[in-house]
């Protein structure tokens, strides 16, 4: 048996959702070119075509777009659960709590038992889930700022009533479509790491909310969704376009990664990333926007970048330039992650429902490494360790890098 670090190109799967060519830089959803659903789909569109396959008719779009708005109050109680938390409770985390809270409130008594033929549980879910996570993170961007939340309104498409909620004002309709073209483009990309727990969760036949707040908790790290937040933190700390190149020189003969760059299918630079990058520069102009100065440095970081990192095949991912994106909106950069979140949960839905299709419980095998043949040793009897090193010294040596 050979061991593969990272199951790096393991097929794990067959799936009909997306495909990625990392030669060419392309991404397809069930076929079509993301380039083309960024500019022509809906979020709520594209989200039909990944959970079903296929483009709707209008009434099939009406119907679901019409569900996603019945179903984007939640419950008094759910209201509750978040009152509770700390306010200084990170937005992923707060996710990832109470989307779990929601098996108690959406049991799934039968399907656990293993009806995985109770499609009307699994369409009601689907919609629960997907409407529910934009109010939520709304919803805790007032309350952990000490506000009362803003409710939901119906006569908004999905990314207008986000914006709403969380600004309080009617939506910008060039930024309502700039957010909508984002949740698209974060709608779905293959198995990575959150859809992978996605599908070794789903497996089990563990409740849906439980499933979703696992790849909740699996995008929240740095090396997957988290690298949006650090992306900015990291080009304000450069501050200028003339720090570019001793910051990156500095932090790759440190041998840290630079945020926002490498991915693990990509050996080009991520499609993703080359229609943020457009969409960023002209809503800057546009909007003639202070924000103008961290695009440049952007741009700069790539530029080094590329120059440093191409031969390993190491160009800018999705995270590189949604960050100044967001911020030009007006989101905080902790809301960065939530916002992918919110995006994804559209995919995390699809893989969830074809696994249950063809389900099969994951359960790899492993090369045993440890030791073997010992004799117990009454504690009495055994010598005291010998302490080598101090524990934050080992952390500090070990640099884990995973799939993102
Ligand atoms: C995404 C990521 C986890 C993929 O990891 P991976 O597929 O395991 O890639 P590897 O770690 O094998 O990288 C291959 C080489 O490129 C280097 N590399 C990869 N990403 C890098 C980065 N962001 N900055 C500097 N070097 C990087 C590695 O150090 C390694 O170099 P080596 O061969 O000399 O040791 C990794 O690129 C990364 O940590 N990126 C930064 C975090 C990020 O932006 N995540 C969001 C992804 S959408």
């Amino acid at each position: 048996m050979q061991y593969i670090p990272g199951l790096a190109g393991v097929p794990a799967t067959e799936s009909k959702i997306s495909f990625i060519d990392g030669e060419k830089g392309l991404l397809t959803y069930r076929g079509y070119d993301i380039m083309e659903l960024a500019e022509k789909s809906s979020f709520e569109e594209t989200t039909l075509l990944l959970l079903f396959g296929e483009l709707p008719t209008q009434e099939e779009l009406e119907a679901f777009d019409q569900k996603l708005r019945d179903n984007r109050r939640v419950k008094f109680n759910i209201k509750e659960i978040m009152k509770n938390l700390p306010p200084t409770t990170h937005p992923m985390h707060m996710l990832q709590v109470v989307v779990a809270s929601l098996a108690s409130f959406y049991p799934s008594t039968e399907y656990m038992k293993g009806g995985t033929e109770n499609q009307e549980y699994i369409n009601d879910v689907t919609v629960k889930i997907i409407a529910h996570m934009a109010t939520l993170v709304a919803y805790w961007e007032h309350m952990r700022n000490g506000f009362d939340p803003i409710e939901p309104r119906k006569d908004l498409t999905y990314a207008e009533n986000f914006l709403y909620m969380v600004t309080g004002e009617e939506p910008d309709p060039d930024w309502a479509r700039l957010l909508d073209a984002c949740l698209i483009l974060h709608a779905e990309h293959t198995i990575n790491a959150s859809t992978f727990t996605t599908m070794v969760v789903g497996s089990t036949l563990a409740n849906p909310c439980s499933v979703i707040s696992a790849a909740i908790a699996s995008l929240s790290g740095p090396l997957h969704g988290g690298a949006n937040q650090m992306v900015i933190e990291m080009l304000e700390e450069i501050g200028s376009v003339e720090n570019v190149r001793p910051y990156i020189e500095k932090r790759l003969a440190e041998k840290k990664v630079i945020w926002g760059m490498g991915h693990r299918e990509y050996k080009t630079k991520d499609p993703r990333a080359t229609i943020l990058q457009r969409l960023s520069e002209s809503i800057l102009q546009k909007k003639k926007s202070k924000l103008s100065h961290l695009f440049e440095i952007a741009v700069e970081v790539e530029k080094v970048c590329v120059e440093k990192l191409a031969h390993k095949g190491v160009y800018p991912n999705v995270d590189f330039y949604s960050g100044i994106l967001y911020k030009e909106m007006g989101f905080e950069p902790e809301l960065f992650t939530p916002i992918f979140a919110v995006a994804r949960s559209a995919g995390w839905m699809a893989h969830w429902r074809e696994q249950l299709q063809n389900n099969k419980i994951f359960r790899p095998t492993q090369i045993y490494t440890g030791a073997g043949n010992l004799c117990y040793i009454p504690i009495e009897q055994r010598s005291p360790k010998k302490v080598t090193k101090d524990p934050e010294e080992i952390e500090e040596e070990s640099f884990v890098q995973q799939e993102s």
